[in-house]
């Protein structure tokens, strides 16, 4: 098994990584089923980066269908130590317009009937991760300092808020979010995060603010067109940050 420097999960309108050369695809089986699609292995700014798009690369899964163990147990068993999320989300509060890129802190989650844990087979061993902070840490500053050294402007916290869809929310259900906490909302948070803790993988957010969440903006309609253009523009630093993160 070679050595990653680290993995990368694109979320809507990531479906590879710029810069990424020498790729080799790796279809992987897991005890948990098969991942969204191959790994990507390449050569990014000089590290080994493996990349894998959460939802297909022809953004074929919903969320609530996305096999969140099987990716994370393959990019794990490919010699991954640190997955860096990419997380398409809307934004709730003052500092989360579209086009920001933010490291959160925190989440809550608010999906059902995913499968969220390692433990669901009859017989396997109950986990009761410790889930205080949701990122690690470690990698969350390594992100933070790799966005420093390469200029890119990347947003310090923040509450993740992960909804079920595939439909978008309603205004009295961000405005509950709101309420709760919430400065930022998507819908494949989690269970990824938690699986994550559970593998014992390193794991951090990058979320990738696309849209006002509805009722916050000028309350005009949501358009896929709208997500992916804000998306694109708001990753052209995505390469050098992730080459950076990974050398370090
Ligand atoms: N809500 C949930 N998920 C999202 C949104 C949103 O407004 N935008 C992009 N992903």
């Amino acid at each position: 098994m070679e050595a990653i420097s680290l993995a990368v999960i694109g979320g809507t309108g990531v479906y590879k990584l710029a810069q990424l050369d020498d790729v080799t695809s790796h279809t992987v089986e897991t005890r948990y089923g098969t991942p969204s699609g191959p790994i990507r292995v390449g050569t990014l700014l000089g590290q080994r980066v493996a990349f894998l798009a959460r939802h297909g690369e022809g953004h074929s899964l919903p969320p609530h269908k996305i096999n969140y163990r099987a990716n994370l147990a393959a990019l794990q068993q490919i010699g991954a130590k640190r997955v860096l999320a990419l997380n398409t989300v809307g934004g709730i509060t003052e500092h989360f317009g579209p086009r920001v890129l933010a490291c959160p802190d925190q989440l809550i989650d608010y999906t059902w009937g995913r499968i969220s844990t390692l433990s669901e087979e009859p017989g396997s061993e109950v986990l009761h991760v410790d889930f205080g902070h949701p990122y690690t840490p470690l990698l969350r500053s390594k992100v933070l300092a790799a966005a420093k050294v390469t200029g890119v402007r990347l947003h310090d916290g923040g509450c993740y808020g992960a909804t079920q869809g595939p439909r978008l929310e309603t205004n009295a259900e961000i405005a509950r979010m709101r309420r709760d906490g919430c400065d930022l909302v998507g819908m494949t948070g989690m269970p990824e995060a938690g699986l994550a803790r559970e593998l014992g993988l390193d794991y951090a957010c990058l979320a990738i603010v696309a849209n006002w969440a509805a009722g916050c903006g000028t309350g005009e309609e949501i358009t896929m067109a709208e997500v992916l253009a804000n998306v694109d523009a708001a990753s052209a630093g995505l390469p050098e940050l992730v080459g950076e993160l990974a050398r370090g």
